[in-house]
């Protein structure tokens, strides 16, 4: 395993983590924001999940071994969970998912850098695909919170 294959199989645990957190946000985030909040947040898990997949079949065409188990995903994750035990606000939820993207973009900005290393230009270029979309869905977010 190379230092390409482990940071692949970091953003495969990662979006393991991000799918079930957004799908916290989209079960949990009440009011005025509802219907919007509700809806976006099941886009960005639908597209994360996409993502998820698309990275562990990668990792598995340049010889790796995804993560394929939750504990493996938790315990590799750049990013945490908690569960929901008391009222977040729907503007803390979009705090939270701007955070975690950022987290993701590093992570992606880090695999474009690896990639480009290895002469793996596929990898490079998902890397890159991925990160253009997530720079978007934060732009919209801080517009979003105004
Ligand atoms: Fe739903």
């Amino acid at each position: 395993m190379t230092q390409l294959h482990d940071h692949v199989n970091k953003i495969v645990a990662t979006q393991g983590v991000l799918f079930t957190k957004l799908h916290q946000h989209h079960w949990y985030v009440k009011g005025d924001k509802f219907f919007t909040l509700h809806e976006k947040f099941e886009e960005l898990y639908d597209e994360v999940n996409e993502q998820f997949d698309e990275f562990a079949e990668r990792l598995l065409t340049i010889g790796g071994q995804p993560y394929s188990t939750l504990k493996e995903f938790i315990d590799n994750s750049s990013i945490s969970e908690a569960p929901y035990t008391k009222e977040v606000s729907s503007e803390e939820m979009v705090k939270t998912v701007l955070a975690d993207f950022e987290t993701v973009v590093t992570d992606l900005g880090k695999g474009i850098e690896l990639a480009g290393e290895a002469g793996d230009d596929v990898t490079e270029d998902m890397c890159i695909g991925y990160k253009t979309s997530l720079e978007k869905h934060m732009w919209m977010f801080r517009y979003y919170l105004g």
